[in-house]
């Protein structure tokens, strides 16, 4: 035998020894853990294990439509499982020492938190940090998140929300990472190590629940909670990946998502919870409802309080959110044989097991030290790195002439009702957030230009002209601030502010929470009073650029026509205003790519890049042809594809290469195309790979998702880049729903966004 073999064999020994070893240390803790917990449970009366289910809401941030009583009393019976969204280390220690002090079985009480986008130092909203493509990033982002959080008492947080969304209409999409499969199943790993870390009884790390289980993000017409009806084999290979790929990261619960599947709400479907979630999918965590996701299915008309509840822990639901459904009729299910001892008992061990894994009975104030609180949150280094993190998020929709960045200009003038609101910023479900700290692009330009520009400022017009509507997206203490001067003095004074100017900055769009829950919008346009500022601002020839605020894609085709920049940074949380100051003036070059197609129109929608090719797809070079499938009155392009954005430089792709013109199951095919900055700036590119399966026995997408790169070059550098692609790539659920590859003829294209590629071609053998 070779030297070289012989090392590789002893490797190899020695790697599995180790590996049994941590098998045993693991089934040696699962032992431990499981006999403590047979032994507790062997102490607890049916109501004490009922209570184990119970999550009420806290009251102290309302969520939803619930109201609740007597907390601690119930908490003194046993009666409670856990809050949420309760905030700061010392409320919650001293909830905490209510179930350890004056409870029979001194059981701690898990605390959860809508945790989504940060903590206290709020990033970006997701559908922001989802278009930097950079999991690193991403993944720091929720560490410091769980660093935050755990030291104000928080162990449990509800994210990530991995929802595709195809319908900006929906509010929510501004809480996930847009339309794509591929990048949102990366984007579920990276939060869920974030937030878990590699061990969850330290005391920074905190359990995560990735929702909404499942497919909330295909509501129909994009209004909220409304009905989802799709084929099993959409759900495989479009929808479910991304829960997959949080689950297998570890993540240890999971919320059922409001909406039916298949007639049945996601809460009382044995199919998702169990044969799919349990048997198929071999999760271990628990299964928590949504907000009154039980008692909702009354309205969905599956019976009353008690049906329901027995519903759905049949179907496999752990504890239940707000509805007081288990705690106040699981009893009586029970006698009547409608649910089973076994199955509360299963429900109440999953719970107790996240508990144990927190490390909460070993030491129920682990996340409550009030030092920890006062020097880890909302810390310098925190907000310097959402500062970073931020710039990263900016897609750079259009920039004619390179009016950015701002070079040698003297007057600035800021003008919109986006450009002085503090409150704004850290857009949709920022619970913890100090709101009025956040930094406004008034504060952020202001600090940035140095001594000799001026900034002027002026509000221009209002968020929406309807105050009615203004009324309804002013909330959650993020006012936007209605001026009552008429839209007419508005502009006159923009315009007059306009005129002394070298620059327009026209900060404008949606307020934070036009999107986010119950904020589905019928016109994705931006509101027409804003608008006609735009016109006003326009007119006064100075160069204008849009800086848009938006919690979903818009159509801004009127906009994308006449204004020569646009730089979208949807919200960017509490540095917003540094960070597109830093942007804007050129400190950071933008590097951001869309997750999410912009619509030319709202009757587009859905309009995603991996689509399907259909019998008749509309032939290359032509908008419209009779008896192909297509409109009569708008072409079939989106506005703004997936996985576009510019950037200050350039950067050209030439020399798309592949290593064979085929590859076999068991192969290799490598993948590679040289990129160079050609422009006058450094700068960062996402390169992206597609694939295209050209023959299937069903039919698949026109390009996929597969790979990307994000990379920086210097000014005038080029690098190769490579993807390494195998027959596993390849794979997708067919209509059997076995994951498998066919061989056939490939197509590969690489470039800078789902439309601008190099492509070349191979087979699998
Ligand atoms: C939302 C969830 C959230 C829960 C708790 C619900 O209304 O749908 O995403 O985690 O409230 O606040």
């Amino acid at each position: 035998m070779k030297k070289s073999t012989s090392l590789l064999l002893l490797l190899a020994l020695f790697t599995s020894l180790l590996m049994s070893c941590n098998q045993k240390q693991t089934s040696g803790e699962d032992q431990q853990m499981k006999t403590f917990i047979d032994d507790l449970m062997g102490k607890m009366t049916l109501d004490e294990k009922l209570g184990q289910l119970n999550l009420p809401a806290s009251g102290d941030i309302i969520t939803g439509a619930g109201s609740n009583n007597n907390i601690a009393a119930k908490i003194k019976e046993g009666k409670v499982g856990g809050l949420f969204n309760i905030k700061s280390a010392q409320k919650i220690h001293d909830v905490q020492q209510i179930a350890v002090e004056q409870s029979r079985l001194k059981i701690p009480l898990i605390f959860g938190m809508d945790v989504i986008h940060g903590y206290q130092t709020v990033f970006p909203i997701p559908l922001g940090m989802s278009c930097s493509w950079d999991m690193a990033l991403i993944e720091k982002s929720a560490r410091i998140a769980a660093q935050e959080a755990s030291a104000d008492g928080i162990c449990w947080t509800f994210s990530p929300m991995v929802d595709i969304a195809r319908d900006p209409r929906w509010g929510r999409v501004s809480e996930g990472s847009g339309e794509d499969t591929y990048l949102g199943s990366q984007i579920a790993r990276a939060m869920v190590k974030g937030y878990q870390g590699d061990d969850l009884r330290k005391n920074n790390t905190i359990l995560s629940c990735v929702k909404h289980f499942a497919l909330y993000g295909a509501a129909e017409a994009g209004r909220d909670y409304n009905t989802t009806d799709m084929s099993r084999i959409r759900m495989y290979n479009e929808y479910l990946p991304p829960y997959k790929a949080a689950l297998d990261a570890g993540a240890g619960s999971i919320m059922a998502s409001f909406n039916e599947i298949d007639g049945v709400p996601a809460t009382a479907n044995k199919w998702l919870l169990t044969d799919l979630l349990r048997k198929e999918w071999k999760f271990k965590g628990f299964v928590v409802t949504d907000y009154t996701g039980i008692s909702e299915m009354t309205d969905h008309g599956l019976g009353n309080l008690k049906t329901v509840s027995a519903l759905a822990l049949h179907a496999g639901t752990d504890m239940d959110m707000v509805a007081d459904g288990f705690l106040g009729t699981l009893k009586e299910s029970l006698k009547e044989g409608k649910v089973s001892q076994q199955e509360i008992d299963q429900a109440c061990r999953r719970i107790l097991e996240a508990k144990y894994q927190l490390g909460l009975f070993e030491d129920p104030y682990r996340y409550c030290d009030v030092n920890r609180a006062k020097s880890e949150v909302f810390t310098p280094e925190n907000r310097q790195a959402a500062r970073e993190i931020a710039a990263q998020t900016f897609v750079l929709l259009k920039n004619d002439n390179q009016v950015l960045p701002i070079q040698d200009k003297k007057t600035i003038a800021l003008i919109g009702p986006l450009a002085d609101n503090r409150e704004n910023m850290p857009g949709t479900w920022s619970v913890a957030g100090d709101f009025a700290k956040s930094i406004s692009l008034l504060d952020g330009l202001e600090t940035a230009v140095g001594a000799n520009t001026n900034v002027l400022y002026a509000k221009g017009t209002n968020i929406v002209s309807d105050p009615q509507l203004d009324a309804r997206v002013s909330i959650f203490g993020k006012p936007t601030k209605w001026d009552s001067r008429s839209q007419k003095e508005m502009i006159d004074e923009a315009v007059e502010v306009a005129g002394k100017s070298d620059i327009i900055i026209a900060a404008m769009g949606e307020s934070a929470e036009m999107s986010g829950e119950a904020a589905s919008r019928s016109d994705i346009n931006i509101p027409e009073n804003q608008k006609e500022l735009l016109e006003a601002l326009l007119a006064t020839g100075k160069p204008v650029v849009m800086v848009l605020f938006t919690g979903r894609p818009l159509t801004i085709s009127w906009e994308k026509a006449n204004i020569p920049a646009i730089l979208n940074v949807w919200f960017a949380g509490t540095e917003a205003g540094n960070a597109i100051a830093d942007v804007l003036l050129g400190k950071v070059n933008p590097s951001g790519k869309l997750s999410a197609t912009f619509p030319q129109n709202v009757g587009q929608i859905p309009l995603y890049y991996n689509h399907k090719n259909t019998g008749r797809p509309l032939q290359d070079g032509k908008w419209f042809s009779k008896f192909r499938s297509n409109y009569l009155d708008v072409s079939n392009d989106p506005l703004f594809p997936f996985g576009f954005g510019l950037s200050y430089t350039t950067f050209d792709y030439k020399n798309l290469k592949l290593s064979d013109s085929s590859v076999t199951v068991n192969g290799l095919l490598k993948v590679s195309v040289e990129v160079t900055n050609s422009g006058n700036y450094d700068g960062a590119e996402v390169v992206q790979l597609y694939l295209r399966d050209l023959v299937g026995s069903v039919t698949r997408p026109v390009k996929e998702l597969k790979g990307f790169q994000k990379i920086f070059l210097k000014k005038g550098e080029t690098r190769t880049v490579e993807f390494t692609l195998t027959e596993k790539d390849l794979r997708f659920y067919n209509g059997d729903l076995k994951f498998v590859s066919e061989p056939g003829d490939f197509k590969v294209f690489v470039g800078t966004s789902s439309v601008n590629t190099l492509e070349a071609g191979f087979v699998l053998k």
